[in-house]
């Protein structure tokens, strides 16, 4: 008896030992069970998007007016349970037309800078080839300078006579079609190569756009000189759908 005590001498007594283990394993189990549901919990949303998307593979060559989040696209990606990825025509900040997408810049930089930029989102100054596009354009920016209420408030786009001059050459080295050319017509005519003699003897071989509060749709580009801030467009094709029928 005192022997028995001794060596056990924190041994309580067998009933409540085995009330201890009850409790220790009902413990396990809702451990178990709470990883469970947290697992679960963690795979619905993935889950309900496959079956979507497989349920439904023409579905995920999305229209321009849906616009799910680019999260959205990385989840279906990367759950592999889809073979044809979404992608969207534009990138955010930049906007569809046609088969183009464009970006109205929100600061400010010389022709130079402006022009760099866009080669680093992946695009270039925007060289305007038709009407369509010279009228789009327009809107955009009229509306752009009228939240600003700056008439001044103009946009850069890929034109230049800077290498030689009174020769117009777009971004890409093609020269500008005098019948796809919208200069400013009215009090002035544009270009007019405005020199100060004191701040820009260098004349003003860049191209700026856009006119507030008027229909100048066909004339509103003004030359200026290259070292101005203006806000500037970007353009860049746009991305093509994939083709999820041949799946
Ligand atoms: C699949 O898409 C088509 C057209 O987009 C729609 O009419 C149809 O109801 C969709 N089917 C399912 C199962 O969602
Ligand atoms: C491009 O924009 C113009 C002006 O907003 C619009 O009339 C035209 O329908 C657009 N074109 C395309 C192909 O979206
Ligand atoms: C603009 O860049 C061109 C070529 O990259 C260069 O020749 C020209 O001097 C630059 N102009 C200004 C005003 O920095
Ligand atoms: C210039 O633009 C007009 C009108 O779009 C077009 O008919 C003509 O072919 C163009 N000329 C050149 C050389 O691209
Ligand atoms: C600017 O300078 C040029 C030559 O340097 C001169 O012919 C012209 O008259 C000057 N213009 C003004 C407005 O001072
Ligand atoms: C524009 O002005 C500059 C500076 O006065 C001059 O060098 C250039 O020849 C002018 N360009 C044209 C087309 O008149």
């Amino acid at each position: 008896e005192l022997l028995s005590q001794c060596s056990q001498p924190n041994s309580p007594p067998g009933k409540s030992n085995t009330k201890k283990r009850v409790a220790i394993g009902l413990l396990i189990f809702l451990l178990v069970l709470a990883i469970i549901l947290i697992v679960i919990a963690w795979h619905i949303p993935e889950w309900t998007n496959a079956l979507q998307t497989a349920s439904n593979s023409t579905e995920t060559a999305i229209t321009p007016t849906t616009t799910p989040t680019s999260t959205n696209t990385k989840k279906t990606t990367t759950s592999g349970a889809t073979s044809c990825p979404l992608k969207l025509p534009c990138d955010t900040g930049w906007k569809l037309n046609g088969t183009k997408c464009y970006h109205f810049s929100t600061t400010k930089s010389s022709w130079n800078q402006s022009r760099d930029e866009c080669k680093e989102k992946r695009g270039y100054l925007v060289k305007i080839d038709s009407r369509e596009e010279q009228r789009f354009l327009f809107y955009e920016v009229r509306e752009l300078m009228n939240k600003r209420d700056d008439s001044e408030d103009k946009f850069w786009i890929g034109l230049t006579d800077a290498k030689k001059e009174g020769e117009w050459i777009w971004i890409d080295d093609t020269p500008l079609n005098q019948s796809l050319s919208f200069w400013f017509k009215g009090d002035k005519v544009e270009p007019d190569n405005w020199t100060d003699n004191d701040t820009k003897p260098e004349g003003e071989d860049c191209v700026r756009m856009g006119e507030m509060g008027t229909d100048f749709v066909e004339k509103c580009w003004f030359d200026k000189h290259c070292k101005a801030e203006q806000r500037f467009i970007c353009e860049k094709e746009a991305n093509k759908s994939p083709d999820c029928q041949n799946k």
